[in-house]
């Protein structure tokens, strides 16, 4: 693994360690603005996924022989760095998955179809991204539960003042979106956690946009389960995390059941093994956990307050110019509330889709679309608009090089 050692955050130095900026995009060089969508993988996660299957391909918990040993440690490492990371405080509470989308499903099939009744209350909000709405529409359909949101501001923040009414003692869960994948708000988790611990509520964190960009701390946050996705943060698609307290997944159900999640079969019964296991069914996607492990070593070498700073004076800097032209339109933002690098936005008469394909001409990539929150885009009186979406390796002046394509746009479309 390659050590970052730097005294000073450059950018430019980071972007060396993405073998994916040595590309070029319709004959320019690579300006990737789409890090919420997913973000690029360093050499060292690479190599450590081409490691893995080099040299200690096996399957886990499945043998005595030397690979599968190796196999073990290393997965289980990973599971350690990611506990690390986010301050839980023993490696059993991280439950590897697929991805935040996996995650929150396990949890209301895990938890939600086997503890929620008919009345009781759920609370999300409607920032949230279509994998924490779905999910517990699915259970007011096989339950009856009642699913209660709460609204967004014309600022693009949470209308806070409309929470104690949203609360009572049927409110079970409380699942809500740390930072908006479409406003780049960034929620008071914390407030929003103490608020639903006064009438005994458990709380979900949906840190998918967050992990990746702000120091997370899930025991200074108090929440009772967390969950992201790797491919966020630098790690390969198709492994994601759940961060939950011990007690209560001790006391869940399991979501799938099969291969090592058991300690005991008969014919007529079976026992669950210990925890992470007994969510972890069939033979994991081990190396994407490992993968992820390398990730968060590459994260932490560059310290998280880092990327944050960083993230947080390019957001600023873009904010401001493209704030300079009346034609483009930003959503959120209105406030000084704490944000993350993302910024939705249309121009004037073009169709969003047209200016991420004028973008990419350019070698620039951003999203266009609903950005699978659907609901909030709505309540924008929205359907689409173009998404720019900051990491560490991006630079003011990739920034300059986007708006003045989108000067052009306007001119040629607007
Ligand atoms: N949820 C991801 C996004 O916002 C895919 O682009």
């Amino acid at each position: 693994m390659e050590k970052l050692i730097k005294s000073v955050f450059d950018p430019q130095l980071i972007k060396k360690d993405f073998p994916v900026f040595k590309r070029q995009v319709n004959g320019k060089s690579l300006i990737y603005l789409d890090n919420a969508a997913t973000t690029q993988k360093p050499e060292s996660v690479i190599n450590c996924i081409d490691n893995y299957y080099r040299k200690h391909n096996s399957n886990i918990h499945r043998g005595v022989h030397t690979l599968s040993y190796e196999s073990t440690v290393m997965y289980e490492e990973a599971h350690k760095k990611v506990a690390d990371f986010i301050g839980a405080k023993d490696w059993k509470e991280i439950i590897f998955t697929r991805n935040a989308t996996e995650s929150i499903n396990l949890l209301a099939y895990g938890w939600g179809l086997h503890r929620l009744q008919e009345g009781d209350e759920v609370l999300i909000t409607i920032m949230e991204h279509h994998s924490n709405i779905v999910p517990w529409q699915m259970l007011r359909d096989l339950k009856g539960i009642k699913i209660n949101v709460l609204g967004v501001d014309n600022k693009g923040n949470l209308k806070l003042d409309e929470l104690p009414g949203l609360l009572s003692e049927k409110t079970k869960l409380v699942s809500i979106i740390h930072a908006s994948n479409v406003l780049g708000t960034v929620n008071p988790i914390k407030q929003i956690t103490q608020e639903a611990k006064k009438v005994g509520a458990l709380v979900l964190i949906d840190a998918a946009q967050s992990v990746p960009h702000i120091p997370i701390d899930v025991n200074e946050i108090g929440c009772d389960f967390l969950v992201a996705s790797g491919h966020k943060m630098m790690g390969p698609t198709g492994i994601g995390f759940i961060y939950g307290r011990q007690n209560l997944l001790e006391d869940m159900d399991p979501f799938m059941y099969g291969g090592d999640m058991i300690e005991k079969v008969t014919l007529t019964e079976s026992t669950w093994n210990e925890l992470p296991w007994k969510f972890e069914a069939g033979t994991p996607n081990i190396a994407g956990g490992i993968g992820l492990g390398a990730a968060v070593d590459y994260l932490e070498n560059i310290g998280l307050q880092n990327i944050y700073n960083h993230e947080e004076e390019l957001l600023r800097y873009a904010l401001e110019k493209m704030s300079e032209f009346d034609w483009i339109n930003i959503y959120g933002h209105k406030s000084d509330s704490e944000s993350v690098g993302v910024i939705s936005f249309n121009v004037d008469g073009v169709h969003p889709h047209d200016v991420a394909g004028m973008l990419d001409e350019q070698g620039i990539a951003v999203r266009s679309g609903h950005h699978c929150a659907q609901p909030l885009m709505h309540d924008l009186s929205m359907d689409y608009t173009a998404r720019i979406s900051f990491y560490v390796y991006n630079t003011k002046e990739e920034i300059d090089l986007c708006i003045e394509t989108l000067k052009k746009v306007k001119k040629l479309f607007g």
